[in-house]
């Protein structure tokens, strides 16, 4: 039992052993990792740096669109173009003012002796920067009536994207608006007053951007045809004419009724004056009445009475009331007989 047992120890043990002898000469996998960017402004250098976990001495070389373009090894290093790239580091490529022709797929291989070779891709592209940008209008006037306004934007060079914000907040859910060309224009169908404002387009590619404002103004008055203008116009003459007239009317009315007021005031105080003469009901169908001044008289009696006086009245009973025109109740009055 004790032999068997010791014989199964043995087998495993021996078979840990060659696991690890068979590990430690199996291929290694190479990794290769790299943290550059692959998106280049138009002149700028183009770095394409890797780091790899191999301990032996490796190979490590490169390819533009499938065509090898460069070779390292400690020992020697092989470009294409010497004036355009070089290899720095351990095998990373550095390519010297790029141009759109260095927009390409670049495949980096790191080759070592019994290891598995290890690949990484850089799908680089080079952009020109955005310049110029600018922005047209459709109708270059635009009023209310107008079916539809288009802004168009547009870059020199590096256009890719197009944004569009409204003073300077991105555009409101509003259903006239409509992006067309991949948003390069915007389109305001029905435009109205309040969608005046200034746009902006801000044209972008993901190593440059730009910006440009135009301010809309939709008007409204410009809608209206020669024929309603004039009609407005006379329509607010009359319309003035008639309120002048309405107020002429109306202080004519309120003078009239005043007027008429002072007089039956008068005519009140008229038979006051008639009803103090002493003794006597006056009667306008009385032959002997008659008038002077508003004082009812009798032609031919004398007469004991009270009759009105006139303002400038200076006699030595008449004292000069503080308001210039007495209320008729206090009409001044002087005792007097007539002969
Ligand atoms: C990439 O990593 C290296 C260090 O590993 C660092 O020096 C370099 O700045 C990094 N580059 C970018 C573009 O992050
Ligand atoms: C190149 O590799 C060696 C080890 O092989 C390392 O010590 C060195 O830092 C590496 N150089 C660069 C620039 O990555
Ligand atoms: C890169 O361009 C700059 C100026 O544009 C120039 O001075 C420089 O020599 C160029 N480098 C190479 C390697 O062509
Ligand atoms: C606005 O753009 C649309 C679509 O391109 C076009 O059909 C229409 O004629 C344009 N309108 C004006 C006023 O430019
Ligand atoms: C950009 O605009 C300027 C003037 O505004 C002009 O001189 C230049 O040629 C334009 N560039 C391009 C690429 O159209
Ligand atoms: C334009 O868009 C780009 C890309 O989204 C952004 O980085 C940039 O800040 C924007 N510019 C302005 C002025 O909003």
């Amino acid at each position: 039992m004790d032999a068997r047992c010791a014989t199964l120890r043995c087998a495993t043990l021996l078979c840990a052993l060659l696991l690890l002898v068979h590990t430690g000469t199996e291929a290694a996998v190479i990794t290769v990792q790299s943290n550059s960017s692959t998106n280049i402004l138009v002149g700028n250098n183009i770095t394409l740096s890797i780091t790899y976990n191999t301990t032996k001495d490796p190979t490590v070389s490169w390819s533009k669109d499938s065509v090898s373009m460069a070779k390292w090894s400690k020992a020697s290093t092989e470009v294409l173009d010497a004036n355009k790239q070089k290899i720095i580091g351990n095998g990373s490529l550095l390519i010297y003012n790029s141009t759109k022709g260095d927009s390409a797929n670049y495949l980096v291989r790191v080759e070592a002796l019994g290891d598995t070779d290890g690949t990484l891709r850089f799908p680089v592209t080079v952009y020109d920067p955005v310049t110029n940008v600018s922005v047209s209008q459709s109708p270059e006037a635009v009023n209310e009536n107008a079916p539809v306004v288009n802004l168009t934007c547009s870059a020199a060079t590096g256009g890719m994207t197009y944004a569009w914000t409204k003073d300077e907040k991105s555009l409101t859910n509003d259903s006239s608006y409509v992006l067309l060309d991949g948003g390069q224009m915007l389109q305001i169908i029905l435009p109205k007053r309040t969608h005046n404002g200034n746009y902006s387009c801000n044209v972008s590619n993901p190593v440059s951007s730009n910006t440009k404002t135009r301010m809309l103004s939709v008007s409204y008055t410009d809608s209206l045809s020669g024929g309603a203008i004039a009609g407005i116009v006379i329509g607010s003459i009359c319309g003035v004419i008639l309120l002048i007239g309405l107020i002429i009317l109306v202080i004519f009315c309120i003078r009239k009724r005043k007027k008429g007021e002072k007089e039956k005031k008068l005519a009140q105080s008229h038979k006051e004056a008639i009803r103090t003469v002493s003794g006597t009901t006056l009667s306008p169908d009385d032959p002997a009445y008659f008038t002077l001044n508003n004082i009812m008289y009798r032609s031919s009696s004398i007469s004991m009475g009270s009759y009105i006086m006139k303002d400038l009245d200076n006699t030595s009973d008449f004292v000069r009331n503080i308001s210039p025109i007495p209320p008729p109740s206090q009409i001044k009055v002087k005792k007097a007989t007539q002969v």
